[in-house]
């Protein structure tokens, strides 16, 4: 069969090095890819995820079986609606389902109607009645612009002079483009986060694994707010008898509820959650793999990535079963210095080679560009390096034994990865 995987970065070099060990994979392709994913795909260098006449000529004239959407920005603006249009399978929610992450008013008021816990909220199209709601509030607010922006939508003001301030940046200074016309407040919630992930078919969720992240750019979680600068599967506060009522009290009924609103969800979905006192509560859903979670969840991933794409798409994953690696899986990204700010391309990352030797480690690339035999840096999250182990603690060590042998003074990670489960 022929797949073509939709972006270029670490999460799709996750994807295209699973889909490229599936018996059923001929040929795959990767637009546009990157240097790391040249190794599984045929790379489209030229076919950019936002050209949507672009990707569904290309699946037609390649005779594509499969594509498969990595990122969220295609989903929302309906790349899978028009490949399947032209009669191509695609796997990945339609644009009315992707709402689910490109809408933050849309998710919430989802949650509200299907009685899923979440941050009591409003939504808010006019910046008067946005601090007129604030001055009431109590306690701490979170203000978030409903549309996508990049992660970065997101404020946490810790006064309410602060919170009017997010308000005013968000609706009236910009600050997120149309993203922030109209605004979500909320109410802050105390907790620990873990991400959650289901693989669903329109009607039945399967459980996809759990990570955590770390979104901070500094050590001791200090800094701006990053993509992610590593992750760790599966989530240890996520036991058994908290997955059930995660899947119970939160993953079902949303994925009967946007069946009910006829907007049937298909792929994976992600759960950002919060684990209160009070019990789980979403923090928010993504429509897609997170980046660098895909890169700790499909390593531990047994069964054939393929036929549970396929399943999920033909609305069979009642037929379905995963298999899952016992082992824990660390992920740490390796970043241009400067990343989330200013940062340069272009430079050279030695030692690459070094980790040929190494068994459990998994050298995935988020933003590199070869040149001849060099491997260039194209990007602020460039290398994230997977290592497996027993225990949290032996993943992290062999990710960062990795880490050391790769040679790039214009780079940086994190030290602290996984920490604090050791
Ligand atoms: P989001 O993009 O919605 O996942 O938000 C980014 C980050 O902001 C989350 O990972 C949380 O750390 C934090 N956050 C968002 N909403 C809340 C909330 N209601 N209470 C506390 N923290 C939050
Ligand atoms: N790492 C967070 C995300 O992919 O949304």
């Amino acid at each position: 069969m022929n797949f073509l995987v939709i972006g270029g970065g670490g999460r799709e070099h996750a994807l295209c090095w699973a889909m490229a060990a599936s018996p059923l994979c001929d040929t795959l392709y990767c637009a546009p890819g990157n240097a790391g994913i040249a190794r599984e795909a045929t790379c489209l260098p030229d076919l950019s995820v936002d050209n949507l006449d672009g990707i569904v000529a290309f699946s037609q004239e390649n005779a594509i079986d499969l594509v498969v959407v990595g990122p969220e920005v295609p989903l929302c603006a309906g790349l899978v609606d028009r490949l399947e249009a032209a009669g191509i399978k695609a796997f990945g929610p339609r644009a009315a389902a992707a709402q689910i992450e490109g809408s933050k008013g849309f998710m919430k008021d989802l949650c509200a109607k299907y009685g899923v816990p979440t941050a009591k909220y409003r939504r808010f199209r006019d910046p008067v009645l946005a601090r007129s709601y604030v001055a009431q509030q109590t306690g701490r607010v979170v203000v978030k612009a409903d549309g996508l922006a990049a992660g970065k939508g997101v404020l946490m003001p810790e006064t309410k002079t602060e919170a009017i301030a997010a308000i005013e940046q968000a609706m009236i200074k910009g600050a997120f483009g149309k993203a922030g016309a109209e605004i979500v407040v909320e109410e802050f919630m105390e907790g620990e986060e873990a991400s959650f992930f289901v693989l669903v078919d329109g009607n039945i969720a399967v459980p996809f694994g759990t990570a955590c992240d770390h979104k901070r750019v500094g050590d001791g979680d200090v800094g701006p707010n990053t993509g992610g600068m590593g992750a760790y599967s599966p989530a240890p506060k996520v036991d058994e008898a908290m997955h059930d009522r995660v899947m119970a009290e939160i993953i079902n009924p949303v994925v009967q509820g946007m069946a009910a609103e006829g907007a049937p969800y298909k792929g994976i979905l992600y759960a950002g959650l919060m684990l209160t006192a009070e019990g789980p509560k979403v923090i928010e859903f993504n429509c897609r793999l997170g980046d660098p979670e895909a890169q700790v969840l499909l390593p531990r991933l047994q069964s054939d990535l393929v036929p549970a794409m396929f399943a999920a798409c033909d609305g069979v994953l009642d037929q379905f079963d995963l298999r899952w690696y016992d082992e824990a899986a660390v992920c740490v990204v390796m970043a241009a210095n400067g990343y989330p700010g200013a940062y340069a391309n272009g430079t050279e990352i030695k030692g690459l080679d070094n980790l040929a030797d190494l068994v459990d480690v998994l050298p995935f690339h988020a933003g590199t560009s070869a040149d001849g035999e060099r491997i260039l840096a194209q990007g602020g999250r460039v290398l994230g390096i997977t290592g497996l182990g027993d225990t949290i603690k032996d993943a992290t060590a062999r990710a960062y034994e990795a880490v050391d042998r790769i040679d790039w003074p214009d780079g940086f990670c994190r030290r602290d990865i996984a920490a604090r489960e050791s």
